[in-house]
Parts: structure tokens; C-alpha cells; sequence
């Protein structure tokens, strides 16, 4: 599920952090939100919905929740609303995540 961004990173000569990204290595410039991140790496959907639809950031500022990833476990966190960091570990979301005390998958 890998296709070509269409998002073009400007130069810049800040740091560079890397996490994984569904266990790969994906090297980004220190202090970009990690949505930023997610749409230069790949022009694919960062997570998808219970129908199977792709979704990937859209508002950049926390409102559309199109962002949705997994981050070191935490499963439904926008990415538009988290700083990049070294070591950080995203999974794409697919479908939905339980809610907590309940016995619904
Ligand atoms: S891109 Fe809309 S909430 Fe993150």
C-alpha cells in the first residue's frame, strides 16, 4: 500500500528524526507534525475506515480526525496534533479499535 507522495518537502537544514511507520524507517525533518510526515512519505492513506476507505490527513489543524494512527500503542491519535520524534512507532489504523470495557471487536 505504497504510492508516490505528491507532497514535496521545501529544503530546509533542520535535524532529521526517523521512526517506523508500519515497521519501516521513515527518516523527517525535527519539529514537523507527524501528518506532515506521513503525507511526504507516502501518497497512500494513513489509515482506514471500518468500510475499508482510505483516510489520510486533510485539515492539518485537529478537526477532521482523518489523521488517525496508532503511536507507540495509542491507538486514534491525530497526527496533525503530534510532533515527529526519534523512535516514535506508527501503525496505520485499520477499521475501528474496541472501546475500552467493552466486548465489541
Ligand atoms: S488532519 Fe484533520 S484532524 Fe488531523
Amino acid at each position: 500500500m505504497n504510492i508516490a507522495s505528491r507532497f514535496n518537502v521545501l529544503p530546509d537544514d533542520r535535524q532529521t528524526v526517523q521512526f517506523t511507520l508500519d515497521g519501516e524507517i521513515v527518516t523527517a525533518k525535527q519539529g514537523i507534525s507527524l501528518a506532515a510526515a506521513l503525507l511526504a512519505q507516502s501518497g497512500t492513506a494513513s489509515r482506514q475506515t471500518v468500510n475499508g476507505a482510505g483516510r489520510t490527513a486533510f485539515c492539518m489543524m485537529g478537526v477532521c480526525f482523518d489523521c488517525m494512527v496508532n503511536v507507540d500503542g495509542v491507538p486514534n491519535t491525530q497526527a496533525c496534533m503530534v510532533t515527529v520524534r526519534d523512535g516514535m512507532r506508527v501503525t496505520r489504523q485499520i477499521g475501528l479499535r474496541p472501546l475500552e470495557g467493552s466486548n465489541d471487536v
